[in-house]
């Protein structure tokens, strides 16, 4: 056995229950949802009533497709409180995305909610091998983002003493971890590894340190990157996965003993994957984008949210409840360079196969002409010779080439050039616009 693998006895009962248990749990669960969607929130009682359907009409779970989705779009348009299905004053947080373009989309909880969230954050701590007792050092970003405050109530209600440390302040957080002396860090894995580069900048040894569990999600990352950070800290590195608008981080976690993919609540959570383009239901163990159901959330139901995650579902091994496989791109984050489907991550996996570069990367995209041109930008790994520089490039490209299929400038530049992460890192720059029109690329 894994030795930070839960005893049986310390899960809930759920997460080990026959897997038609589960599905009957799923289907009244199911039931009140769309019961209480639609006599609460008026867009799911027009969307519903446009599509003919009564939450009534559900009498089992393959009737959910009869059922309308629900797309980020339609939190916008219900900006900022629409969505909500109980009164504002039994709302007790809000938080939001980020809303880059446009309005944030603004997601609430109720006090029970707020409760839900944070056993589902000790199951995923649980899940990733962490005992109550032990410590975490928080590095998800505070604030409107639900990462931060999202496993802070978790970890705390599992019984950790959680470090609120927050993103950012890159030195500092070395010394928290030296100081602290933390069993667990969470964290996006692309800040982990700007944490990595000032453990090294201080000349201290990474491996040396107290963590032994990292908690590692909010954006997308490849087993490449897993076996970097593992190896790099000597920890164990999971991942886990979440979205506001289902409810957070704790919407799935891989199990420390497997490590096969993040293993989704579904007593809380129902998830479908349909075809991205004409939204039908496919067949399980497809490729597709993940959709999902919330089954107990009272403040904002979600009914069919459309995530743009591109995954498949996968049967249970270390719980019955079912896996997706690790999401390693949105449909919204691939590029099509010159007709090929490009994922950031598959451009992840070619740069850690080449020892003389460091895992930090940044894709930027240009329009020369009608033509498409992809520059990855890469470092040296510390230590690495300048001398080695041109062959890594050449390697790098080589790799790109033979295994996505598609011709890159490689672009090799000397250790902390290539911009850093304090949260979820921005892999591609994308200047075909900006290149189009004639103005300045930014
Ligand atoms: O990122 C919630 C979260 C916080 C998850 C901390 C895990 C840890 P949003 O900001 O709403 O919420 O972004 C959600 O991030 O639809 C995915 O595209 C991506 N994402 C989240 N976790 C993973 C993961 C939080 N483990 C969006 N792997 C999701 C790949 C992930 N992508």
């Amino acid at each position: 056995m894994h030795e930070f693998a839960p005893r049986r006895g310390a899960l809930d009962p759920i997460e080990i229950a026959p897997v038609e248990d589960i599905r009957a749990l799923q289907l009244s669960r199911l039931r009140w949802t769309l019961a209480h969607a639609y006599a609460n929130v008026p867009h799911y009682r027009r969307a519903f009533d446009a599509k003919g359907v009564r939450p009534e009409d559900l009498t089992s779970l393959a009737d959910l497709r009869r059922f309308p989705f629900t797309a980020k779009a339609d939190l916008r348009a219900n900006y900022p409180f629409g969505m909500f299905a109980v009164p504002r004053a039994e709302i007790a947080r809000v938080h939001a995305s980020s809303g880059t373009t446009g309005k944030p989309t603004v997601v609430g909880y109720t006090k029970r909610d707020l409760a839900t969230w944070a056993e589902m954050i000790g199951r995923c701590i649980r899940a990733s091998g962490g005992r109550p007792g032990m410590r975490l050092h928080n590095a998800y970003g505070y604030g409107l983002f639900t990462g931060g405050l999202g496993y802070h109530a978790g970890a705390e209600a599992f019984g950790l003493t959680v470090v609120p440390v927050s993103g950012g302040m890159t030195e500092r957080q070395v010394q928290l971890i030296c100081e602290f002396e933390p069993d667990i860090i969470t964290v996006t894995p692309s800040y982990m590894l700007a944490i990595l580069d000032e453990f090294r900048r201080q000349g201290i040894d990474p491996r040396g340190t107290s963590l032994r569990l990292g908690i590692f999600g909010a954006e997308p990352w490849t087993d490449a990157m897993r076996a970097e950070i593992e190896q790099a800290f000597g920890i164990h590195a999971v991942d886990t996965y979440g979205l506001s608008e289902v409810m957070g981080p704790g919407v799935a976690n891989e199990c420390v003993e497997t490590k096969d993919g993040p293993t989704i609540w579904e007593d809380h959570f129902y998830p479908e994957i349909v075809d991205p383009e004409t939204g039908e239901p496919l067949p399980e163990g497809e490729l597709g984008e993940l959709v999902f159901t919330s089954l107990t959330k009272e403040a904002m139901p979600v009914i069919r949210y459309r995530t743009r995650d591109l995954t498949r579902l996968l049967p249970g091994t270390a719980r019955s409840m079912r896996r997706m496989q690790r999401v390693t791109g949105r449909s919204d984050d691939m590029i099509i360079v010159r007709g090929v489907n490009v994922f950031p991550t598959q451009i992840e996996e070619q740069i850690l196969k080449v020892k003389a570069l460091s895992p930090h990367y940044q894709i930027v995209l240009t329009r020369d002409g009608r033509l498409d041109e992809m520059e990855v930008l890469v470092e040296l790994a510390p230590g690495a010779s300048a001398d080695v520089a041109a062959t890594a490039a050449a390697e790098l490209a080589h790799h790109v080439k033979s295994v996505v299929g598609v011709t890159a400038k490689v672009t090799v530049s000397e250790p902390g050039k290539v911009e850093r992460s304090q949260g979820k890192a921005r892999r591609v720059v994308d200047r075909r616009m900006a290149n189009v029109s004639g103005s300045a690329g930014g």
